[in-house]
């Protein structure tokens, strides 16, 4: 073996990850969109707006005023086209021929590496329009300005983009950092409160995770912010935008190649009972109902005590998430089934985390199948229909 037929050279390639909290971007801190932007050459930044419809049905004053923020400011950028919009949720993300769609706008645009495509919207909206601008020249970078809780607390800071494909969530998709993500309170208000409190799944996904003094206060304030108490809710949301923006900037694998994904916590049940309801479950409902069968299940089989798992349940009822879903019982081969769909996802071995206990996550290659149907039964028996209230 001729040691200069091998060359492995390790290099690492530095990123920043720009995360801004405001109360209104696109009128009274208009600076703050602007100002993350970079000129292209002498020119200013060309910055195409992308819009969730649903939002803009909701908030109907949004569009003008995305335009009148861009005129006010075309010395510091230069608006493309009209604001696109696009639809809002799973439908954009089911929907293969609305990527192609989105391709043909930016290539319209003339858009190039040095353009920026603003995505206002949902987690869905943001993955789809993400993920269109992530392979258009092989990266148009990307602002994303999340509009749900769900959103401005997890994913919106998050690297990767996707869609579904065979029937299954984001099978396409690509890792890619946005350029900047900008929180902004404001956004949130027309918000249904179905999904107002789906974000609430994430913040305690993480609480579990990474701090136990984060968990005793979203139990604390979990009725108040089921009733959207925005100085309860509000801190809660950034904090669980800074653990994720912490694990994926520090936590050493930021696009996911080694076996464990922690921040999957109670994801190998969600994504599929996602799938099995036909989207008609939530992203966050269904994450709230995987999180209880893995506390369930952590309880009975990896330390957890079944004091702390009451109160995790407590917590997510609290909060007014159901554990109802008649899928749980219909389809527990499907269910299983996704445990392997998300070992495949990521190939090798099949690595869930669960609790030891709060704020100690562990690392589990094999799942005893008797528990995980003795949890799934669990849960299935807390859900009772009349917790959703
Ligand atoms: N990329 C990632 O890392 C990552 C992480 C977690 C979740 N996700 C994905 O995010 C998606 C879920 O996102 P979500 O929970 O934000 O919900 P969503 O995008 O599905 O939005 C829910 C509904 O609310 C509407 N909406 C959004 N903002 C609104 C507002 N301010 N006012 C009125 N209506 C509004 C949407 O149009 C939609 O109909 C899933 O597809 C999930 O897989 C991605
Ligand atoms: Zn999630």
């Amino acid at each position: 073996m001729n040691p200069e037929d091998f060359l492995d050279i390790d290099f690492q390639v530095a990123w920043r990850h720009r995360l801004r909290f405001t109360d209104d971007v696109f009128a009274g801190d208009e600076a703050c969109l602007a100002e993350v932007l970079e000129p292209s050459g002498d020119r200013p930044p060309r910055v195409q707006f992308w819009l969730d419809e649903e939002v803009a049905r909701s908030s109907p004053t949004l569009v003008e005023r995305i335009r009148t923020f861009t005129d006010a400011h075309a010395d510091r950028l230069t608006r493309i086209g009209n604001v696109q919009l696009v639809p809002g949720g799973e439908a954009i993300k089911n929907d293969i021929h609305i990527l192609e769609r989105m391709l043909k706008v930016f290539h319209a645009s003339d858009l190039d590496r040095r353009s920026y495509v603003v995505v206002v919207g949902g987690g869905a909206v943001l993955d789809a329009v993400g993920f269109a601008a992530s392979i258009a020249h092989r990266g148009i970078r990307l602002v994303r300005i999340p509009t749900t809780t769900l959103a401005q607390a997890d994913s919106g800071v998050g690297v990767k983009t996707g869609v579904n494909l065979f029937g299954k969530k984001n099978w396409i998709g690509t890792f890619a950092v946005p350029w900047a993500v900008i929180n902004d309170t404001a956004l949130l208000a027309t918000l249904s409160d179905r999904d107002f409190i789906c974000g609430f799944a994430e913040v305690l996904k993480v609480s579990l995770l990474k701090d136990a003094e984060m968990f005793a206060q979203l139990c604390d304030l979990a009725t108040r912010i089921r009733g959207r108490d925005m100085t309860a809710a509000g801190p809660l949301i950034r904090r669980s935008a800074q653990w994720h923006l912490h694990h994926i900037t520090r936590g050493g694998d930021p696009f996911e190649a080694l076996e464990a994904r922690p921040l999957d916590f109670g994801h190998w049940s969600a994504h599929k009972l996602e799938a099995i309801s036909n989207f008609k479950i939530r992203h966050g409902e269904a994450v709230a109902i995987g999180l209880a069968i893995d506390v369930v299940y952590s309880s009975l089989a990896t330390g957890l005590s079944s004091r702390a798992a009451d109160r995790i349940l407590k917590c997510l009822q609290d909060l007014g998430l159901s554990l109802s879903c008649p899928e749980l019982l219909s389809d527990r081969p499907g269910l299983f089934a996704g445990m392997e769909e998300f070992r495949q996802h990521l190939g090798g071995r099949l690595t869930l985390t669960m609790l030891e206990d709060v704020g100690r996550p562990i690392d589990v290659h094999d799942v005893d199948r008797e528990l995980m149907g003795e949890a799934l039964s669990r849960v299935a028996t807390i859900a009772k229909p009349e917790i959703r209230s």
